[in-house]
């Protein structure tokens, strides 16, 4: 069993315990299986889920989830106000029991964060670091490949290991963005959200009148399908399970995926956030494993499309967007061009500034919800078709 600390935005964590409910049948056991294991109630903390579980199922959140940030092993923890306490404790941790050292060159990478605690300066807690791992001839740098945490929370030190690499948020298809592009851990949310209002088998078309380089049609089409194709950090511990180590593990998940009938319809006024697009499905269709994907983009002024045509009985039509609110990018009118097209469809997920207010023939508000991005206060609303 390992204690795992899964990251997310702030305010996210109950949504994170449900899809990783939802993903959990997906994931397998170590006979390649889908997995027998249950998944146990977490620790809820601000920005993050701590989960009991077996080694080999914590590593595979890694795959399945599109709001996580980052996954952590934690090693220990315990209490130091001293620098010999924190020393004495670190010299108890065994890493080369998971990393192996000399193929990481004996370098290791070292993340500190404190607060509110009387060991409180970096540089020194560094130096205390370094001075137990020299013991061991481990170096610490920027440049090595695995990463240790270390989280003083009121003079409580906990111990962690990087199980991710990259963030999470890299997911390889958006080597080209356009402007103000969406983390796709927030595009991803927003997906999840559209899935948990009109449910996980529905069928949809996803219309994206501000598509820039296309972040959220594309976490619509990966929804539910693991990332196996990224360098995760703990494919190279030497506690990786035998069976990830097989030429041939990718296929143990061919089959159990449920993947939602999703089709995307982009569309932007900027040639560049076209073309991004149309580059970028080259590498989402590398990642993702599809030979096509129903995906449309178009370049064109929102505010002449007609949504009429794309109505018909056997999917439903959702807009789920990420306009220009006037802060970053100019709005140009986006709430106006929104209120018309949302008319013709069955509802609208969108982030906007909370002074917006729409008013949406046929559609009624659902939910609403402040968040703060990246140091703008927004607001994610939804919007369904009147009962
Ligand atoms: C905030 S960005 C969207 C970013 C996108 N969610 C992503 O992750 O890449 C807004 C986009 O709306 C486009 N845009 C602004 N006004 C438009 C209009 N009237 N019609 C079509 N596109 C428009 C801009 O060119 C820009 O790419």
């Amino acid at each position: 069993m390992g204690r795992f600390f899964v990251s997310v935005q702030p305010g996210h964590e109950d949504a994170l315990f449900r899809e990783i409910r939802n993903f959990w049948p997906q994931m397998i056991d170590l006979d390649g299986q889908p997995t027998k294991q249950p998944v146990a109630e977490p620790l809820k903390t601000a920005g993050g889920l701590q989960l009991e579980v077996p080694d080999h199922m914590g590593y595979q959140i890694n795959f399945f989830s599109k709001l996580a940030g980052r996954v952590l092993l934690r090693l220990t923890s315990f209490e130091a106000r001293y620098f010999d306490q924190l020393e004495r404790n670190l010299e108890k941790v065994d890493l080369a029991k998971v990393l192996d050292l000399d193929f990481l060159k004996k370098q290791l990478n070292v993340k500190v964060e404190h607060h509110k605690s009387r060991l409180n300066n970096e540089k020194n807690i560094l130096e205390a670091v370094q001075n137990v791992f020299s013991k061991k001839g481990i170096k610490i740098s920027a440049e090595a490949s695995q990463t240790l945490y270390i989280r003083i929370e009121k003079d409580k030190v906990t111990i962690s290991l990087d199980t991710t690499g990259e963030h999470l948020h890299r997911r390889g298809y958006s080597t080209f963005r356009g402007e103000a592009p969406l983390r796709e851990t927030l595009a991803g949310y927003m997906i999840f959200k559209l899935f948990e209002t009109i449910g996980s088998e529905a069928a949809v078309q996803i219309f994206d009148p501000f598509a820039g380089s296309g972040t959220l049609l594309f976490e619509a089409m990966s929804a539910h399908r693991p990332n196996l194709e990224r360098d995760y950090s703990w494919l190279h511990f030497k506690t990786a399970p035998k069976l990830f180590k097989s030429p041939t593990w990718k296929k143990n998940y061919r089959g159990y995926s449920t993947v939602p009938a999703v089709s995307g319809f982009a569309v932007d006024k900027d040639e560049k956030s076209i073309a991004s697009i149309q580059k970028n499905t080259e590498d989402f269709k590398r990642t993702f494993q599809f030979e096509k994907i129903p995906l449309t983009s178009e370049l064109a002024d929102s505010a002449n499309i007609d949504l009429k045509p794309f109505k018909n009985a056997d999917q439903l039509l959702w807009i789920v967007t990420n306009p220009p609110y006037g802060m970053r990018l100019a709005d140009d009118g986006a709430k106006k061009i929104l209120e018309k097209l949302a008319e013709d469809a069955d509802g609208l997920l969108v982030i906007h500034p909370e002074k917006w207010k729409f008013s949406i023939k046929n559609l009624t508000q659902k939910s609403t919800e402040v968040f703060n991005n990246q140091g703008l206060k927004l607001t994610l609303s939804v919007f369904t078709k009147n009962q």
